[in-house]
């Protein structure tokens, strides 16, 4: 079975049991203050899971794309991902274990489905601890269905509890389900250490929320979240040690050999980091992000980077190929998700930019590590390239160890890579401390200052086109519960006099103290009233659009203040560059 084809068969399963097909939301957060990229099918649906009404009902399935950027130094070997496709299948306080785990049974062992043979299958529920008791139901029901008790390992908090995503937010115990690879036939034991076994689908149910002093309450609705991994499970079904063997990535490796103009090669970590960082590269772009110094322009920028090393590292030199790369992608892709072929333009000129780019930065590294070496006199007998050195030219030329390194043995010279491993660290330890704030959150709070920030953002993106222009889209949202930030495309610096207008509109619009409406509409008669939406594509068929009178109309998920006069006023406290052709605003409200 190809991935196509799993994705079609997970969404065609659980439509013929009630549930709605919603699209892929981006793979940028909307008003998450915490998470850089989507991280799970379950991310984008958190109000929804926290009690909000979802447009499309109470039994929703998806294909959600994700990036998880925490292991992003282990791709090259043959199982790391940055980004992949989750299928899940969500009950809103629908149905709950028993039906969850009779449909993930049917579906992983129907004939017609996956038809995995009982043998190979085992699974781990939760054990219980002081806080919550053991998941007897989810036992049982397993059991009910054939498994046998010595295929049902109980596990404790760290492998069978998901969530929150945040410090606080709906979480609950986990049932996994595990696919034995061995070609011997499996143990009668279960054991989840024995990496022959792989995990290939996660049933979370929802039943508490984790509040801030630490404990568990029951959730008034009571929610199934699962996430199958499109990618890892299309590999074992096949058979296939790695998810790079299957056919998934088997047009990106074709794109990068006629780039190479070899044939039948070996695969290496190399055409593992270029297939990977690519396809993650293709998706983030037609999300509307361009590289950058922060943030996902930032992640994106390293992604293209790291994946025009490795391919000097093939020996492509003097020409373009990540373009080549993300064709293949689009060609691949883009019938799913369709925003891959409406932004193919821009992918392909961002890419060969950013590559063009990276080939000045690297030239101009060269010459950097020629003044080096020309500084050392030539009756110098042990001439080294200094860890702090080697270092400098990685950090700021993003000059690769490796080819200081060859550079160095051409010219005499011995690079202290210690120096340098050390230096690596340090800064790593630092960046971590960075990324660890950042991602240590995780979902949007429903405060009423959120909310209230939200409505301001609204109110700011129509004041910037009014003054601005109507070219002015959101490229991104980040709200606190402090203040809002604000990324929107606009080519030049925004001068004092247009942010005075831009803020007196908004306070103009608090004043009048104007009702916020929230409908629920069909699309089409969202788009017909002009209603703004972010990205353009992503939209189920019925939508929550805000209007606030004639100032704002935007298709949006809420949740928002019930009128603008709550925001008392408004005030713009910075205005700066966010990434080419992109402008950021942090702004406050309140007395
Ligand atoms: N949210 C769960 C996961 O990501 C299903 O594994």
């Amino acid at each position: 079975m190809t991935g196509s084809e799993l994705r079609r068969k997970y969404i065609e399963f659980f439509k013929k049991h009630g549930h709605t097909e919603i699209k892929s939301a981006s793979l940028i957060p909307e008003n998450d203050p915490t998470c850089l990229f989507t991280t799970a099918g379950m991310h984008p649906l958190v109000p929804y899971l926290q009690g909000a009404k979802h447009p499309a009902g109470t039994r929703l399935t998806d294909c959600q794309k994700c990036i998880r950027t925490g292991d992003i130094d282990e791709v090259g070997d043959p199982v790391h991902l940055t980004f992949f496709e989750m299928l899940g299948n969500w009950s809103l306080g629908d149905y709950f274990k028993k039906e969850a785990i009779d449909f993930s049974f049917e579906f992983l062992t129907g004939k017609e489905n996956l038809a995995i043979p009982l043998e190979k299958l085992a699974v781990t529920v939760f054990a219980g601890d002081d806080l919550v008791p053991f998941d007897a139901e989810a036992y049982d029901i397993w059991r009910s269905h054939g498994i046998p008790a010595e295929r049902i390992a109980k596990l404790g908090r760290k492998d069978n509890w998901w969530g929150p995503a945040g410090t606080t937010g709906p979480c609950g115990p986990d049932t996994e389900m595990f696919y034995w690879t061995g070609t011997e036939p499996a143990p009668e034991v279960f054991d989840p250490a024995n990496k022959l076994w792989v995990e290939i689908w996660n049933d979370v149910f929802m039943q508490y929320n984790k509040t801030a002093d630490g404990s568990f309450e029951p959730l008034a609705q009571r929610n199934v979240d699962t996430g199958m991994g499109l990618e890892r499970v299309t590999a074992v079904l096949q058979g296939k040690a790695s998810c790079y063997e299957t056919e998934i990535f088997a047009p990106l490796f074709a794109a990068l050999d006629a780039v190479r103009g070899v044939e039948n090669v070996e695969r290496t970590a190399s055409d593992r980091i270029i297939a990977d960082h690519l396809r993650a590269a293709t998706f983030i772009l037609a999300d509307g992000i361009t590289p950058g110094r922060v943030d996902q322009p930032y992640v994106l920028r390293r992604l293209i980077r790291r994946a025009i090393r490795e391919g000097r590292k093939l020996g492509i030199t003097g020409k373009l190929f990540t373009s080549k790369i993300a064709e293949a992608v689009i060609a691949e892709f883009g019938e799913f998700y369709p925003e891959l072929v409406e932004k193919r333009d821009v992918i392909v000129s961002e890419l060969d930019r950013e590559e063009k780019q990276f080939g000045i930065t690297l030239e101009n590294g060269i010459k950097e590590f020629q003044k080096l070496v020309d500084r050392v006199p030539a009756f110098v007998e042990k001439k080294v390239i200094s860890g702090k050195n080697a270092f400098n030219l990685y950090e700021t030329y993003g000059f690769p160890i490796e080819l200081t390194c060859e550079m160095a043995i051409e010219q005499g010279f011995e690079v202290d890579t210690k120096g340098f491993d050390e230096a690596f660290k340090k800064h790593q330890e630092q960046s971590r401390a960075g990324a660890e704030q950042k991602f240590k959150g995780g979902l949007a709070d429903d405060s009423v200052g959120t909310a209230r920030l939200h409505t301001a953002t609204h109110l700011l993106q129509a004041a910037l086109r009014k003054v601005l222009g109507t070219h002015v889209e959101q490229r991104g949202s980040n709200i606190t519960s402090e203040r809002l930030r604000f990324d929107f495309s606009h080519p030049d610096k925004v001068t004092p006099e247009q942010l005075k207008e831009v803020e007196a509109l908004v306070n103009e619009a608090i004043k009048r103290d104007i009702e916020v409406i929230c409908e629920e509409l069909p699309i089409e008669e969202a788009r017909s009233r002009g209603a703004m939406g972010l990205f353009g594509d992503k939209y189920n068929d019925v939508v929550k659009v805000y209007t606030m009178g004639d100032v704002s109309c935007e298709i949006c998920g809420g949740p928002h203040a019930a009128r603008t006069g709550e925001l008392v006023s408004f005030k713009i406290q910075k205005e700066e560059s966010s990434s080419r052709g992109v402008r950021r605003i942090k702004a406050v409200i309140g007395a």
